[in-house]
């Protein structure tokens, strides 16, 4: 293992959590169309994706010796596929308010089988560990500080606290196999993530447009919609951009996820949730024991 690491929590298996996500409202972002429909589209691609990591994953599943990374893989598996269960849910919603969800997903789907059958197993592997990169961030891009999510309707902003610890939880799993049994060149880990954070800001950002269409919003409203929401998003003090350090530590050559720390509130949830079995005030006490 590499000799950076540091930080680490195990993976925990959760199953059949409810966040009540049928109360939530259609504009759960501070009212805020633009903020809710980035998140939305952002969240559709989850169920797909992580069906995708999983696939990854198995396609090595038979060379790993280490019996500690076979039950970390049966771990990450249960629960990226517990993830996709409860966005597959807020997908079913936003079907119901007019989106074109299945358009998405049918287009996420055929491009995912062309990756699995068309590229070979390294690419994807590190694609994997790349994407994986990305979502373990999420709980500290996210709830680091508790102003960044203020105004998110509490049960989203529970679903997105346990997505963001389990992500945190099974961050090195892909990148792990990656490591030791994927024979991925250092070129292609490097490319992967340019790649998928290309892929991913395209993709959300183009379909939150269409979802503001089928809001009803004009070209013209959309256009200011977006040149409003962007700097929120993308720009220097954006929500995304507070993370560039540690996206960037991907490009070092002895870079381990668990080099970075767990969110200092980690243990907030896992208290509260064992206490409670309540994932929505296990996810009002993660947000507000932010700085
Ligand atoms: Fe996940
Ligand atoms: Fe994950």
């Amino acid at each position: 293992m590499n000799a950076h690491v540091q930080y680490q929590v195990d993976p925990v298996v959760r199953s059949k959590l409810d966040f009540k996500l049928e109360e939530v409202p259609r504009f759960w972002f501070a009212g805020d169309p633009f903020r809710t429909r980035v998140f939305d589209a952002l969240s559709l691609t989850f169920p797909d994706g992580e069906r995708y990591f999983i696939e990854c994953v198995r396609l090595f599943r038979d060379k790993i010796q280490d019996p500690d990374l076979q039950a970390r893989v049966a771990d990450f598996i249960k629960q990226e596929a517990q993830h996709g269960i409860a966005h597959d849910k807020m997908n079913q919603l936003m079907k119901e308010q007019g989106m074109p969800v299945d358009q998405f997903t049918t287009i996420l789907k055929k491009i995912f089988r062309f990756e699995l059958t068309k590229r070979s197993p390294q690419y994807n592997i590190a694609m994997t560990a790349a994407a994986e990169h990305l979502t373990a961030l999420m709980a500290e891009t996210f709830y680091s500080k508790k102003e960044t999510l203020q105004e998110v309707h509490p049960y989203v902003r529970a679903l997105l606290a346990w997505h963001s610890i389990e992500e945190m939880e099974h961050r090195d799993v892909a990148f792990d196999v990656m490591q030791q049994v994927g024979e991925v060149p250092e070129a292609t880990r490097k490319f992967t993530l340019a790649m998928t954070t290309v892929l991913m800001l395209g993709f959300t950002l183009y379909r939150a447009n269409v979802m503001l269409r089928c809001d009803g919003f004009t070209g013209m409203q959309r256009l200011q919609l977006f040149a409003k929401g962007l700097p929120w998003f993308l720009g220097r003090k954006g929500i995304l951009t507070a993370m560039k350090k540690e996206y960037l530590d991907w490009y070092k050559a002895d870079f381990h996820p668990s080099q970075h720390p767990v969110i200092h509130q980690y243990d907030v949830w896992v208290k509260t949730y064992n206490e409670t079995s309540d994932p929505i005030l296990a996810g009002q006490a993660f947000w507000e024991a932010g700085y």
